[in-house]
């Protein structure tokens, strides 16, 4: 059945819901700590920071997965915070402490500074990684480029850094929900010109990260959320070369939403593992192909367990075409990379 599908087109195949010999998988995150090659790499580049904005060692450790494991595509390895950096507000990384924006936005007026950055300028990084991903991966499977959502870059953008309950922009949203339009749009804006660039380079599919929309209540995410991932999807759409690269969005703990993001003009959604796949395609249909779903922490198991849930996660979704398989969200760094392989194998098995 080598026509219908291998390891080159498998996840394309399934992201548009065509018949594929295997069902395709990638790992959120798989390009992280749990792997020893990429501690010695990032060692090597002195930061995370680093080595994110050096090309050739982005490149290195976006290949690193797909060479130990016989995953199903590469993801470029970046970060969503790249697009508000190069809005000027100075990512920094805190060692164990994650994230954090030096100029925070905390009024209005800070919002009518920003615009919306050139991404083969400022960005040029990012591209230059990209081109080189796809020239190193030699067509041996596709290529994922991806951004934050509008609401998950203005949690971080808002609050400055991570937060438990995300309290401060949440009451921005509400206080001055003007304001809170005009950032979002620019990230909106900003977004799709970053995803429509990383086309142009070369991604051969795009994924938008909402991490953050599920803290919202279902009519905040309406507002505040799904219209602006809408208005990535619709941008994306006019883009000559964005038009017909496949366009998945993943908004975590977003399950009571799952209608609104199918009808965003999305290839396919990712979900997460708090409602089973077979009860997320009852709801989405046929509209959009589903990405996901098993608990990171299942990697913590054992192999027979790890077999055990993979195959759950598979007859949840069952014999249909559009399935790509991942975890729920990605991968943490105390996996022993040798469960990672199980759980390859037994999703590409029958
Ligand atoms: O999936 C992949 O392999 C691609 C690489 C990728 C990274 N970040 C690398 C990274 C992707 C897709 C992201 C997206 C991202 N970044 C999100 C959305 C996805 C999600 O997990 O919900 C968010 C919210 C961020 C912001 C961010 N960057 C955080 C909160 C952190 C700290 C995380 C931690 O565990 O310490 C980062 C840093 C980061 N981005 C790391 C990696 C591998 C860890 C850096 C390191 O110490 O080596």
């Amino acid at each position: 059945m080598a026509d219908v599908s291998d390891r080159s087109n498998r996840f394309l195949r399934a992201l548009a819901r065509q018949p594929v010999d295997a069902t395709p998988v990638w790992i959120m995150r798989q390009a992280g700590r749990y792997l020893p090659e990429y501690r010695a790499t990032r060692e090597r580049a002195g930061s995370f920071l680093a080595l994110a904005q050096t090309p050739e060692l982005a490149c290195e450790v976006t290949l690193q997965p797909v060479e130990r494991f016989e995953l199903d595509a590469a993801i470029l390895f970046s970060d969503i915070l790249t697009v508000p950096d190069a809005m000027g507000l100075g990512l920094h990384f805190v060692e164990g402490e994650g994230p954090k924006f030096q100029h925070p936005v905390r009024s209005a007026a800070d919002i009518v500074r920003l615009g919306v950055p050139d991404p083969e300028a400022s960005l040029r990084y990012v591209m230059d990684a990209v081109r080189l991903c796809r020239r190193e991966l030699r067509g041996r499977v596709p290529l994922i480029g991806f951004g934050g959502s509008p609401w998950t870059l203005a949690c971080y953008m808002i609050e400055g850094e991570g937060s438990h309950d995300f309290a401060r922009v949440k009451a921005f949203a509400l206080n001055e929900p003007d304001a809170m339009h005009k950032l979002l749009d620019i990230n909106a804006h900003a977004v799709a010109a970053y995803l429509a660039a990383q086309a142009a380079a070369g991604a051969q599919a795009l994924m938008v990260f909402d991490s953050w929309g599920g803290m919202l209540a279902p009519a905040m995410f309406e507002e505040f959320s799904a219209r602006y991932l809408t208005r990535i999807a619709t941008l994306l759409r006019n883009d000559t070369h964005a038009r017909d690269v496949p366009l998945i969005l993943f908004s975590k703990g977003a399950n009571a939403n799952l209608e609104v993001l199918a009808d965003s003009g999305c290839a396919a959604l990712g979900v997460d593992w708090t409602i089973t796949l077979d009860a997320a395609r009852r709801r989405v249909g046929e509209r959009v192909a589903l990405q996901g779903n098993l608990d990171p922490a299942t990697l913590l198991a054992s192999p027979e367990v790890i077999r055990r849930e993979v195959r759950r996660v598979k007859r949840d979704f069952g014999p249909h075409s559009g399935h790509v398989f991942n975890l729920g969200h990605g991968i943490t760094p105390d996996v022993d990379p040798e469960h990672v392989a199980v759980l390859v194998d037994t999703v590409h098995a029958a």
